[in-house]
C-alpha cells in the first residue's frame, strides 16, 4: 500500500510517500522557521497561509522524486491534530479533496503518535514494548508503549513543554527562534561550573515534569548578571549551559525512573528536543548502565515531518481505519491516551 503523508500542524509543511512493502520512497519538507523568526515565535495566520502556498508543489515534488503519479497512490494520511487549527485545516482539506478526486481512502492521524513511532522508519527500529520520552515544542510526556495504539501515559509536564522552555530561555538571551538548537550551540562555550539551575520535580517521586519555574530562575539569573554589569558573551554562554544541563538532567532522571518502574529495556526518544546532543549522550550513558537501549529517529525526522505521518497512517489504514467521506478532522487539542488499538 502506497500512502501519501501530509503534515501541516505547525510551522513545517511536510510530505512523504511510504510504501508498506518497500518503506519510505520520498520525503520533502518546507520549513517556515525563517518567516516566523522575525516575530520570535510562530504566527498562526502566517503559518496557515504558507502551508496553503507550499503544500501542492511539495506533494508534486515528492511524487516526482519517487517517479510516481497521483494515480499510483493507494491512500492518504494527514495530521488531524493536535496543532494550530488553521494550519491543520490546510492539510486536512487537501487530503480529503485529493482522496475524493482519486477515489482512495483517507485518514487523519495524531501528530504525537507520529513522533512516537518515527524511530520505526529506521533500519534498526525498536520492538514493542518500549518506554518513550516525547519532547517537542508543545509536549513533554513519558509513555509506555505496548503496541500500535496501546499507550499508557506515565507522566507529563504540568506546565511548559521542554521545547517551549528552550524557546523562551533563548528569547531571554536574545537568541532567534527556535531556541533549542541556538541554546545548544551557545552552551558549548559555557562553563558548566559557574551557575547551577534547579532540577524541577526531581526531589519527589513521580514522572511528571514542570519547566515554568526553571524559566523564572533563568530570567532572574540573567537580570542579576545584567544588574552587576556582568552579562557579557561568556556569561550568556554560562546561562545557556546551566539551563541546558538542568533540562537535560531533569529529562534523564525521569527516563531512568520510567525504565526502573516499568522494567522496560527499550527507550524511544522523539520530538524536536530529541535532536539535542547532550540529551542523547546522557541517555546513552544511562541506558548502557541498565543494559537498556535508546532509539531515536534520524535527525530530520526528530522535528516535524511528513514521513512519520505517512508511517502511522499506513499502519492504521492497513488495519482498516479511515475517515468517513467528507468528514475531515482538525483537532487542536487531542490527548494521546484517547487513541484506540486498531
Ligand atoms: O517536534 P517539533 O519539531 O515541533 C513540535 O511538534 O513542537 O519540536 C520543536 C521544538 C522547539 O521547541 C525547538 O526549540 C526544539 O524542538 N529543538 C531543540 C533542538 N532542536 C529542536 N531543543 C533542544 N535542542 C535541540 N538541538
Ligand atoms: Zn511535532
Amino acid at each position: 500500500m502506497r500512502v501519501l503523508g501530509i503534515e501541516t500542524s505547525c510551522d513545517e509543511t511536510g510530505v512523504a510517500l511510504f510504501d508498506t512493502e518497500r518503506g519510505l520512497l520520498a520525503d520533502a519538507l518546507y520549513s517556515q522557521i525563517a518567516m516566523h523568526a522575525e516575530y520570535g515565535g510562530v504566527v498562526p495566520e502566517l503559518a496557515s497561509r504558507d502551508h496553503t502556498r507550499r503544500l501542492l508543489p511539495l506533494i508534486q515534488q515528492t511524487l516526482d522524486e519517487a517517479g510516481l503519479g497521483r494515480q499510483d497512490l493507494d491512500a492518504i494520511a494527514y495530521t488531524a491534530g493536535p496543532g494550530l487549527v488553521g494550519a491543520l485545516m490546510v492539510g486536512a482539506a487537501t487530503a480529503h479533496g485529493m482522496a475524493r478526486a482519486l477515489g482512495i481512502p483517507v485518514l487523519g492521524v495524531h501528530h504525537m503518535e507520529g513522533h512516537l513511532l518515527a524511530p520505526m522508519l529506521e533500519d534498526d527500529s525498536p520492538d514493542f514494548p518500549f518506554a518513550a520520552l516525547l519532547v517537542s515544542g508543545g509536549h513533554t510526556q513519558l509513555v509506555e508503549v505496548r503496541g500500535l495504539g496501546d499507550y499508557t501515559l506515565l507522566g507529563e509536564s504540568v506546565d511548559d513543554a521542554a521545547g517551549e522552555a528552550f524557546d523562551k530561555a533563548a528569547k531571554m538571551l536574545g537568541l532567534a527562534y527556535p531556541g533549542g538548537p541556538q541554546i545548544a550551540r551557545l552552551a558549548e562555550r559555557g562553563d558548566p561550573g559557574r551557575l547551577r539551575f534547579p532540577r524541577p520535580m526531581t526531589d519527589r517521586p513521580g514522572l511528571d515534569f514542570s519547566f515554568s519555574g526553571l524559566k523564572t530562575h533563568t530570567l532572574t539569573a540573567i537580570r542579576k548578571l545584567e544588574a552587576a554589569g556582568e552579562l557579557d558573551e561568556q556569561a550568556r554562554a554560562d546561562v545557556a549551559r546551566a539551563f541546558e544541563e538542568a533540562v537535560v538532567d531533569t529529562l534523564v532522571i525521569k527516563c531512568r525512573r520510567a525504565l526502573d518502574q516499568t522494567g522496560l529495556k527499550r527507550l524511544v526518544v522523539a520530538g524536536g528536543v530529541s535532536a539535542n546532543a547532550r540529551l542523547r549522550e546522557r541517555l546513552e550513558h544511562e541506558c548502557h548502565k541498565r543494559d537498556a537501549r535508546a532509539f531515536y529517529p534520524r535527525g530530520r525526522f526528530c522535528t516535524d515531518n511528513g514521513a512519520m505521518i505517512a508511517y502511522v497512517g499506513a499502519q492504521r489504514l492497513l488495519a482498516g481505519e479511515r475517515d468517513e467521506l467528507g468528514a475531515m478532522q482538525a483537532v487542536p487539542r487531542w490527548p494521546m491516551d484517547t487513541l484506540n488499538k486498531p
